[in-house]
């Protein structure tokens, strides 16, 4: 793949056979005092070698390694860190880059962003849902507990970096984890790019990258409009209502629980569903969405005992207000409706249905 960029009003997106060479020329235009490098064991393993290489910068980084998982995004993980960059005397033109997945990116950017009032930060995505969402847009957080992103805040980063060929080294499930999420950027927003990627059948590199670049600017055209999530950008949160709730329970109940996309590919079907259920969507269009995720998500079973918790499952949700429990259904595929609130009962009637 050829090197293209992708301009955003704040900061430009590359996507380049090498992040390594590409970083190098941006940043020989910048004028940072020290450059961090935050990633996991895995990105280290598998990513770092080839950026290192490719880069005079990042052979010279400071490398801060922390181990993989959900469990990092912690307030312990960012303390250890603000007290590295402290240690190392990172100053105020200091950057930090983020190479990994989504738990890279939220974390590090949120260290970035509260270390001495805000450091830059870049962003280097290795996963297919980092690249086509979680990297773009600005979505810095922790966790507290289970309670996921409690603690954040919105803040862009200075740049993204994208080489494609790191998703060779992803395993299956997350090429599924984020597929799911490339699927909802279609299902939401674009209806022509959902009739170019719904035929897909084996996800890898081959079949993705020619679309790659649209589902990227979909996230990126939905932020523009709406930063803040105060409208249009709650359309990205279809299927998460449900679908957090059956990540946090199969994250609390299996030991092979769900990766997030695999969650929300669940909680896609459902809203969909939901969608018909409130006189929204057509048949026809739920009956192709529900084919197409058919085709590559194993049905999870949403059993009693996931019912009878439901509710506090649901309370847990940054979507909920006031006024109830907040999805984002579809009208038609490509065409959202934010905004709708359902009852507990209504939710529960609904899954019994499905069943
Ligand atoms: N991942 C959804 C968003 O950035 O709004």
């Amino acid at each position: 793949m050829s090197s293209t960029t992708i301009e955003t009003p704040n900061y430009p997106i590359f996507i380049t056979p090498s992040a390594g060479e590409e970083l190098d020329r941006y940043l020989q235009q910048k004028n940072y005092t020290s450059v961090f490098v935050l990633m996991d064991e895995n990105i280290m393993e598998h990513c770092w070698p080839a950026l290192q290489n490719d880069s005079e910068i990042l052979k010279e980084a400071e490398v801060l390694v922390i181990d993989a998982g959900e469990e990092q995004k912690d307030l312990e993980v960012a303390l250890q860190l603000w007290e590295t960059l402290t240690e190392y005397e990172a100053d105020r033109k200091s950057l930090l880059v983020n190479i990994g997945g989504g738990v890279i990116s939220d974390l590090g950017g949120f260290v970035a962003a509260t270390y001495k009032r805000g450091i830059d930060y870049i962003n280097i995505p290795t996963s297919l849902l980092a690249i086509i969402d979680a990297s773009i847009g600005g979505k810095t957080a922790i966790n507290l507990k289970n309670l996921k992103n409690q603690v954040g805040l919105f803040v862009e980063p200075n740049a993204i970096f994208i080489q494609t060929s790191f998703l060779q080294t992803l395993p299956p499930r997350q090429w599924l984890s984020g597929w799911a999420e490339m699927l909802k950027h279609a299902i939401v927003y674009d209806k022509g790019f959902w009739n170019e990627i719904k035929n897909i059948k084996d996800l890898n590199l081959e079949n993705l990258e020619p679309h790659l670049r649209r589902a990227i600017e979909i996230k990126k055209e939905i932020v523009e409009i709406d930063f803040k999530e105060e409208n249009l950008r709650k359309a990205l949160n279809f299927g998460h209502t449900l679908g957090h709730a059956i990540e946090s329970y199969s994250l609390e109940n299996d030991r092979d629980f769900l990766l997030h996309g695999e969650a929300v590919a669940m909680g896609m079907l459902y809203a969909s569903a939901l969608s018909v259920k409130k006189g929204l969507l057509s048949q026809e269009d739920n009956l192709e969405i529900y084919e197409v995720l058919m085709r590559f998500f194993k049905p999870y079973k949403l059993s009693d005992d996931f019912i009878s918790r439901l509710e506090s499952l649901l309370n847990q949700d940054k979507k909920k207000d006031a006024t109830g429990f907040n999805f984002t259904f579809v009208s038609a595929i490509g065409q959202t409706e934010i905004d709708q609130y359902c009852t507990l009962e209504f939710i529960i009637e609904s899954i019994r249905l499905f069943k």
